[in-house]
């Protein structure tokens, strides 16, 4: 039997599907990685903010987001110099002012990260967990795999625990306002709990995704 060409083009789709369904399947565990071979390149072309990125999908090393901007203590409080994509800074100004109108005090403890950065940030936590590279994985992403690369995302803090990071922000009255407005604003939480298996990571009530109105208003 002979094929038509787009026969085959037709097909191209549906046999990348099925590879990136059989490499997520044949992940050892939740937080694993699938083969290397398996790891998709980012699709980095067109719309920006919807680039997806996670442990199948990773953007080059060399990928830098277009129009990035700094954050300014008007637009939300931060201690370091952070960027973040343009695009953010007035959603971010409108939820910051929406949040202080209801008593919250919010801050940006982190935004863009290069590559470099990221393969710091990942080295300094496995170092911190005695190089048990499982344990890493389960709540820092690898260079290349971080949606911080993309300069979409920003990770809140608040003054209730000294703008620090990790599992305590979880119970702060700052995340139960976040996950209860934040989607308004055009962001969406990257890692929910419950969605570890789907999303290779521990519930981080801090890591916030802008998504712009569309994507966010729907929920994931
Ligand atoms: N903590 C998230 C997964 C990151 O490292 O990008
Ligand atoms: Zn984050």
């Amino acid at each position: 039997m002979i094929l038509s060409r787009p026969f085959l083009l037709r097909c191209v789709p549906l046999t990348a599907a099925l590879a990136v369904l059989v490499a997520w399947s044949a992940r050892a565990e939740w937080w694993s990685y699938p083969k290397v071979g398996m790891v998709q390149v980012a699709n980095t072309e067109g719309d920006e903010l919807a680039t997806r990125v996670d442990k199948s999908h990773r953007l080059p090393k060399d990928y830098v987001p277009q129009q990035l901007a700094e954050l300014s203590a008007e637009v939300i409080r931060t201690r370091t110099k952070i960027r973040v994509k343009r695009e953010l800074l007035d959603p971010l100004r409108h939820l910051n002012k929406a949040a202080r109108r209801d008593g919250i005090d919010l801050s940006v403890i982190s935004g863009y990260r290069s590559f470099e950065r990221q393969t710091e940030v990942y080295k300094s936590w496995l170092r911190r967990e005695g190089g048990d590279v499982d344990a890493t994985d389960k709540y820092s992403a690898r260079p290349g795999h971080s949606e911080h690369q993309l300069g979409t995302v920003v990770d809140f803090s608040t003054s209730e625990i000294k703008d620090g990071i990790g599992p305590q922000f979880n119970r702060t009255r700052a995340a139960t306002w976040l996950a209860e407005n934040a989607g308004q604003f055009g962001f969406r939480l990257s890692y929910p709990k419950g969605r570890e298996r789907e999303t290779g990571y521990l519930h981080e009530g801090w890591h916030w995704r802008y998504w712009g109105d569309a994507q966010a208003g729907k929920g994931k």
